[in-house]
């Protein structure tokens, strides 16, 4: 069977670790890896193939930066092309992206079969141009992976229930392997300048760096916090800093950094602040408590025993949230066992027969 992988945008190529992993292991699958180029930078790219010793991609698309139609667009046509020449029995796609749009539609079109990784995650909020990425690429995928129960009752409710299958969440399975590394280097993965004792925060949806309102009041609730706030600072939200930001004393800004340097500051954190979808999930995973910057989130299995607090841009609820008692309630098993990549190639190759 041949499958053809579609990913561009740094949560995709830690998912694709996971899957890649496991499809290139399973007997009779042939996988072609196309990155659509929509992270370029060193520290948002290659790092993670390198680090998690992600496959060489077959084709680089290198779209780069743009408008949203811009960019969909020249990925359309790029992975049209690959698809054409390649003829693949599958296209997989993960997660809520351009490239994740592209590849899906671009497939479709050809009478590709579409697979879609994180399939049935809803905010149920328009204005996020995830959510439209989500909807459109379930509607028209034909494989649905959905990684938690709420996903499964978010496309039954759309009538998408046949072509569901419960995979659990690929990314699990990425902090389980990784975290055992992570582990076992000791301080390798520490980076350089960062205190014994602080909070990890990131920022970088649209919601909160295209409206500077909104990225004022997370950086004044910030300046009353007493502890260290460690900072990985996302490409997008790099230039408003800048000139939007008046920075506080106790942030630390420092480059985006690889997936196992950042598992081992969430480990080391003290509470992850945070917009990222991906980074709610490890926070939980890990044993951290995360505070999301957003005014809802698609993980609604984190929100048990406040180990997910959602605050939004608000400088006092996140403040509040900041100073809240630590859930002493264990986490539960919301998100499968790990095995979510063999899941998802057991069924492509079963489909097949
Ligand atoms: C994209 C995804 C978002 C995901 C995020 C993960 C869409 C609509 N959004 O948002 O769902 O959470 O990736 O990080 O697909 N830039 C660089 N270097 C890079 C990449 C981006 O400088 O390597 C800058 C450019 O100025 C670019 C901006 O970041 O315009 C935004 O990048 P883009 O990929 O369009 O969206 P993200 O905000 O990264
Ligand atoms: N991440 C990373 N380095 C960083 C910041 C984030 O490796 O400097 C990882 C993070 O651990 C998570 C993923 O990137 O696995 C989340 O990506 P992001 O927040 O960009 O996107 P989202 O998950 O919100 O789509």
């Amino acid at each position: 069977m041949k499958i053809v992988s579609v990913i561009g945008a740094r949560p995709q190529f830690i998912k694709a670790a996971a899957v890649s992993r496991v499809l290139r292991a399973t007997p009779g699958m042939q996988e072609i890896l196309v990155h659509t180029g929509q992270h370029y930078d060193q520290n948002m790219s290659d790092i993670f193939f390198r680090q998690l010793a992600i496959p060489e991609p077959d084709y680089n698309l290198e779209v780069g930066s743009g408008s949203h139609a811009h960019q969909t667009g020249m990925m359309l046509k790029g992975v049209e092309d690959v698809l054409l020449k390649e003829k693949p029995d599958y296209a997989l796609v993960y997660g809520d992206t351009n490239s994740t749009l592209a590849g899906a539609l671009a497939a479709t079109k050809l009478h590709i079969p579409v697979a879609h990784v994180e399939a049935g995650l809803r905010s149920f909020n328009r204005l996020m141009p995830e959510e439209i990425n989500r909807i459109v690429t379930d509607r028209i995928s034909d494989v649905l992976f959905a990684p938690t129960l709420t996903a499964i009752t978010n496309l039954k409710n759309e009538g998408l229930e046949p072509q569901t299958v419960f995979s659990g969440d690929v990314m699990y399975d990425s902090v389980l392997f990784y975290r055992e590394m992570v582990v076992a280097g000791g301080d390798k993965y520490k980076t350089d300048g960062i205190p014994c004792s602080y909070l990890l925060a990131t920022i970088h949806r649209a919601e909160n760096t295209d409206n500077p309102e909104n990225l004022k009041n997370i950086f004044h609730a910030f300046s009353r916090i007493e502890s260290p706030i460690v900072l990985p600072v996302h490409p997008r939200t790099a230039r408003l800093l800048k000139t939007e930001i008046n920075m506080p004393a106790n942030v630390i800004l420092i480059e985006p950094v690889g997936y196992l340097e950042m598992l081992y500051l969430t480990m080391h954190a003290e509470k992850v602040l945070t917009d990222s979808g991906g980074l709610q999930k490890e926070a939980y995973f890990l044993g951290r408590q995360c505070i999301t910057m957003r005014t809802e989130t698609e993980w609604v299995e984190t929100l048990h025993d406040n180990w997910n607090i959602i605050t939004g841009p608000d400088p006092e609820k996140i403040i509040e949230a900041v100073k809240s008692e630590q859930p002493d309630a264990p986490q539960r098993q919301d998100f499968g066992t790990g095995k979510s990549a063999e899941v998802i190639s057991h069924t492509l190759m079963l489909s097949d027969i």
